[in-house]
């Protein structure tokens, strides 16, 4: 089992800069990833296609940070599925914290995103994690519990386990340079495994479950190596090619 490691470049770079940083990207690397790795990138949606199209040739694997439920329709604003392939990406994110916690989605929602997106077609990382209030209530695995239960509740079967991908955040290690220690990583992608078990059966052991929250270069060799640790989700520190080669390469 390949270990993923993700680029989420949320709201930043314009199709330009996104171009730039991919070809830096794969010039470090010269154009070929570690063995045992995935590399995928998350730019916005405007920045997507060209991302995919100008760098075609790149070990790289793209997706988006959202999707929409629908194949098509009155949606205002939303993307679909099909969009998202037709644009060259083949993943896409579900229930990342800041859609949950700014945009206000719940478990529902992130589950027929979930569902529907690989029912379409494309891979899924779908993204879990307590915020610190919850935490320090003693709740982190009733929080994990709900959210992965309602995330996965209708997963469409047969399903290939390396199209679904689990992503630990604790929302208090986003962005804010703390990152969650080894014992709370590992005591979280334990419980992880062990209801995917229930969700899954046997095929939960192929379930790649990435942490993510203030990874840096500094901290990502001895994070990836902890038990039940299949990869890492980036934010900050993939914005930069050199500071993500190196995470790549950890
Ligand atoms: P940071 O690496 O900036 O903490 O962001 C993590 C994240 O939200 C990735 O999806």
């Amino acid at each position: 089992m390949k270990k993923i490691i993700a680029a989420n470049w949320k709201m930043n770079k314009n199709s330009k800069e996104a171009i730039e940083t991919i070809t830096e990207l794969s010039k470090i690397l010269n154009n070929s990833l570690p063995e045992e790795k995935e590399v995928i990138i998350f730019p916005s949606f405007i920045s997507l296609e060209a991302s995919t199209h100008a760098l075609s040739s790149t070990p790289l694997q793209f997706g988006a940070q959202d999707v929409y439920p629908a194949k098509d329709g009155a949606f205002t604003g939303e993307v679909s599925p099909s969009m998202i392939l037709d644009a060259g990406a083949t993943w896409v994110l579900t229930g990342h914290s800041e859609r949950r916690h700014v945009i206000k989605e719940d478990n529902t929602l992130v589950g027929q995103k979930t569902s529907f997106a690989l029912a379409s077609g494309l891979n899924v990382i779908a993204c879990i994690g307590e915020t610190l209030e919850e935490r320090e209530a003693g709740t982190l695995y009733d929080v994990l519990t709900a959210q992965l239960n309602q995330t996965l509740a209708k997963l469409p079967t047969p399903l290939s386990p390396e199209r679904l991908v689990v992503a630990y955040e604790p929302v208090w290690a986003i962005g804010t340079g703390k990152t969650a220690n080894n014992e709370d990583i590992i005591e979280a992608h334990a419980i992880i495994r062990e209801l995917l078990k229930n969700i899954l059966g046997t095929s939960a052991s192929q379930i790649r479950i990435l942490y993510g929250g203030s990874v840096k270069a500094e901290n990502a060799p001895e994070i990836i190596k902890l038990e039940n640790v299949d990869g890492l989700l980036v934010g900050g520190a993939s914005l930069k090619a050199e500071s993500f080669a190196k995470i790549i390469n950890a």
